[in-house]
């Protein structure tokens, strides 16, 4: 009996150790092992433009805290806060003065210490904004470093001394006169800002430095959070030999501003001291210019970050309109180069960009609600995990202030200043920025039709939209057919099919203009999503028969009924 006992032991033992040699040797794409973050639908909340609750005009943490429900209505499970860190505010808390405090403005640490157990409790996740290629001047350490040629801090930032002559020309993105390097009378150097003046750029190559972001990092992760977004992470690492650039090497600046020097090097070092000791989540802003960049960031086996964003996507949407072919190139090229390793983030919106619909889709009264609804099929149903931003859920379109003074960012009026200097037109500028302007996203959120949409009983810090009366939450919530309700409708579709996290992308039609067609599959699961990005009927060929499918989803009442779709149709098919 016993040795009978003893053979079945070994012969489990023995089939345990052969399978799992067999399961080594299967190369299973990186891509389909399960992750919570692959599965995970991000929301992006900017909070100063989110909920105010103590009537200052400014959104704050207790804000947040109180529509914590309706971001869990939403069915989504991460959310992404922009960066909520002590600030001065030049550039809405991307200029962080101190990185282990609360800005005033947004409230305390308590605030977020209940903000975040408020979130756990929901099963919500929360990733914080983490700005390190650069501080704010107002920063301690760069008070310190620019006070003398000596300080110990001097090597926090990047310094060129005055007396070698002027420094090798830098573009700066939002510098009046695009010159990245401000000179200090103090001690007769100038130092590095890519972004504005108030921007100083943190020396990545001194390891003090490096260990202080650590430092900072484990301070948020030992709270308890789930995640860092890093800010402009591939401009971090420069070239300080300094080299000249050629003339207009701006236009295409991120070539040689991306993924410079030992920047790997530093990130598989921040993987080894802090991301790897937690359960979080990372994702770079940007993603360098090759699909070879975009790969060393975020194979598995070189233990850097999880995910990057890449901007082609949401570079594509011109005022004069955009090619729907290119867009379906841009997202397949994407797919595919991550189809084996790595993986991806899907978004077209964000705090830096205008309104979704009002750039990818159609905000006329016609379209509105129809076209929202389509981009909203489209982002939850590609491979990789979507990035969704406030108000985007509501279908909010774009202000399209038409003075410059209703402007707040810095990026819209140091431009506008510049182009006022080198005599250019200022109503094409206006004309432009009504389009483009990232304070087109940054509106007060709509969420009801009362005084400011509901988002302040003061003075909001900026505009609310007009449209507020007609476009916002409260009426969406009573409306089944509603932008949100949708929203929610797809958001669950996505959380209720792997098919549409892991499953492979096939695109058809290809050279369709109007319709972008594609599969999902996994594990013998097949959908179809069929969608139409013009305000006309499109007709579109495929092979597939929809005859037996079972229709899951559409933005219409009812499915097709000929191979035609109506204006921004969206359908999602399980096939048989
Ligand atoms: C990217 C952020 O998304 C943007 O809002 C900010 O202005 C720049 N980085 C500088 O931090």
């Amino acid at each position: 009996m016993r040795k009978a006992v003893y053979q079945i032991i070994l012969s489990i033992t023995v089939l345990m150790l052969v399978s799992s040699m067999v399961y080594s040797q299967n190369t299973v794409p990186d891509t389909s092992v399960h992750k919570w973050w692959k599965e995970a639908i991000v929301y992006q909340v900017y909070p100063r433009s989110f909920k105010d609750n103590d009537g200052d005009g400014v959104g704050d943490l207790k804000g947040i805290i109180s529509q914590l429900d309706y971001i869990k209505s939403l069915g989504v499970n991460v959310v992404w806060l922009n960066p909520i860190y002590n600030s001065p505010n030049d550039d809405n808390g991307y200029d962080v003065s101190d990185y282990r405090n609360i800005m005033k403005d947004f409230g305390t640490m308590a605030d977020f210490d209940l903000l975040l157990k408020g979130m756990h409790e929901r099963g919500l996740k929360l990733v914080m904004d983490l700005v390190v290629n650069h501080s704010s001047d107002e920063h301690e350490w760069f008070k310190q470093s620019r006070s003398s040629r000596t300080s110990p801090y001097r090597n926090y930032y990047h310094w060129w001394n005055a007396e070698r002559g002027k420094p090798p020309y830098r573009y700066s993105l939002f510098d009046v006169n695009h010159d990245a390097w401000r000179y200090d009378s103090l001690t007769n150097a100038y130092y590095l800002h890519f972004f504005s003046q108030k921007q100083p750029d943190l020396n990545w190559e001194n390891p003090k430095l490096r260990q202080e972001v650590y430092s900072i990092m484990k301070f948020w992760a030992n709270k308890g959070i789930d995640g860092f977004r890093l800010d402009a992470f591939q401009f971090a690492a420069k070239d300080t030999t300094w080299p000249a650039f050629p003339k207009g090497f701006e236009k295409n600046f991120i070539q040689y501003y991306g993924m410079q020097g030992n920047l790997h090097g530093y990130l598989q070092e921040m993987n080894k001291e802090v991301l790897s000791k937690y359960d979080v989540m990372s994702v770079a802003e940007g993603a360098g210019s090759t699909f070879e960049d975009a790969h060393n960031l975020v194979d598995a086996d070189r233990h850097e970050l999880n995910m990057a964003y890449a901007f082609d996507g949401v570079d594509l949407a011109k005022p004069e309109g955009y090619s729907v072919l290119r867009l379906k190139s841009i997202f397949t090229k994407w797919d595919s180069a991550f189809d084996e390793k790595g993986w991806l983030s899907i978004f077209l919106a964000n705090h830096d960009q205008a309104r979704l619909v009002s750039r990818y889709g159609n905000d006329s009264r016609q379209f509105r609600d129809v076209s929202a609804k389509m981009l909203m099929t489209f982002l939850m149903t590609m491979r990789g995990t979507p990035y969704y931003y406030n108000g985007d859920e509501l279908g909010m379109t774009n202000a399209g202030f038409t003075k410059i003074e209703d402007y707040r960012d810095v990026q819209t009026i140091n431009e506008y200043k510049r182009q006022k200097s080198i005599g250019a037109s200022l109503p094409a500028y206006i004309k432009r920025i009504g389009f483009e302007s990232r304070d087109n996203g940054r509106t007060p959120f709509q969420w009801n039709n009362q005084a400011n949409a509901g988002f302040t009983s003061g003075t909001p810090w900026i505009k609310v939209n007009p449209n507020y009366k007609t476009i916002n939450a409260a009426a969406q919530e009573k409306d089944l057919n509603s932008t949100l309700n949708y929203f929610r409708k797809v958001v669950k579709l996505r959380k209720d099919n792997l098919v549409l996290v892991y499953g492979k992308y096939t695109l058809l039609d290809k050279n369709n203009p109007n319709v972008y067609a594609y599969t999902r599959e996994l594990d013998g699961k097949k959908m179809l999503i069929l969608l139409n990005f013009s305000g006309k009927p499109a007709v579109f060929n495929t092979d597939i028969n929809i005859r037996n499918a079972t229709l899951l989803l559409s933005n219409y009442k009812k499915g097709l009924e000929s191979r035609a779709l109506l204006p921004y149709e969206a359908a999602v098919y399980l096939l048989k």
